[in-house]
């Protein structure tokens, strides 16, 4: 347990993992900051009544100042908006970029230690936004997408199987976005690589299905999008660094080389302990997979080189 996480948005994604956070009971204090008044201390003061349901003593503030902040081991930045109609994807890029810069400099301000998990999109450049502002080092400043992008492969494949999903081991690198790459020579069912569980066009169609998983949600629910899977992609990562696990999960982060990539976020598997990233794992690739990975690179830059800081 740290002393307090900080979680900047209270909407759908910042609400739930909020709760999470408390529930695991990962900090004494969980703040949840957001610019809209009373969404954050209605959300906080509701949260902690669920306290002596559930048994958790993790303190639950809401507030839409950055005093009550001050000092956090760990934020996650969740805030922003959706694309609203006739808005372009730069439009929402800078959008977006003026918000988490604001953000960013407010955390820089009053948690000078802490450690930023992203989850507002377009992910990639988003981190690339907290990391130049911030300052911070690469340990720092993590991306959360490949935890929720593996999570919904997984998922997929246990239902296929019929077998928990406990036993499925996989990873899904990248950026997160269309040009995401599951790992298929790195997925397996207790050790059983998949390709000896399932057909191929079986398992092409599950790649797939993976790749817009995002957009399943969004069409179910007309209005928004999902926050219970990405909540908990975001806490499994807070966990992994709360306490010291050392897990091996597939999180945004700063290249310096590795990949054969330099100066840009990409989903690559990262070892998560207290330090935050502790190290970034290269694996062997197809030259399949390698040039997936370049592609979706190359995704990533693009709208790098079009925001504005
Ligand atoms: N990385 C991923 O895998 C992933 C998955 C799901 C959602 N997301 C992203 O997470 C973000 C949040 O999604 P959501 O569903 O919770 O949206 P939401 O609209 O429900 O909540 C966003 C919240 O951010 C707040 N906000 C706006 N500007 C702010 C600021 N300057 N400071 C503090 N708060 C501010 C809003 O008031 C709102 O409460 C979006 O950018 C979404 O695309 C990412």
């Amino acid at each position: 347990m740290v002393n307090k996480i900080t979680v900047v948005g209270a909407g759908n994604v910042g609400a739930t993992t909020a709760q999470r956070v408390a529930e695991k009971e990962l900090a004494n204090t969980v703040v949840m900051v957001d610019v809209v008044e009373g969404i954050p201390q209605g959300k906080a003061l509701d949260m902690w009544q669920s306290a002596p349901i559930e048994g958790y003593d993790s303190r639950l503030i809401g507030t839409n100042s950055y005093a009550e902040t001050a000092g956090s081991d760990v934020v996650i930045i969740t805030a922003g908006i959706a694309r609203k109609p006739g808005m372009s994807r730069d439009d929402l890029l800078n959008t977006n970029a003026g918000i988490v810069k604001s953000v960013s400099e407010e955390i820089k301000k009053t948690s000078p230690n802490a450690i930023i998990i992203v989850v507002s999109n377009p992910l990639d450049v988003m981190c690339y936004v907290a990391k130049e502002v911030t300052g911070f080092p690469r340990e720092r400043v993590i991306g959360m997408a490949g935890v929720l992008d593996t999570a919904r492969y997984r998922g997929f494949l246990a239902e296929a199987l019929n077998v928990s999903v406990r036993d499925i081991q996989a990873m899904v690198l990248g950026g997160h976005g269309d040009t995401m790459v599951p790992l298929i020579s790195y997925t397996n069912v207790s050790g059983i690589p998949i390709t000896q569980l399932i057909a191929q066009d079986k398992l092409n169609a599950i790649v797939d299905r993976t790749r817009n998983g995002g957009a399943e949600i969004v069409k179910h629910l007309k209005t928004g999008s999902a926050y219970y899977a990405p909540s908990a992609g975001a806490v499994q990562m807070a966990e992994a660094i709360v306490n010291d696990q050392q897990r091996i999960l597939p999180c945004a982060a700063w290249l310096q080389g590795e990949y054969g990539m330099k100066d840009l976020f990409l989903g690559v598997p990262c070892r998560l302990g207290r330090k935050g990233v502790e190290a970034v794992v290269e694996v062997e690739l197809t030259s399949d997979e390698r040039a997936a990975l370049e592609k979706s690179a190359e995704a990533v830059r693009e709208p790098m080189r079009a925001v504005k800081l």
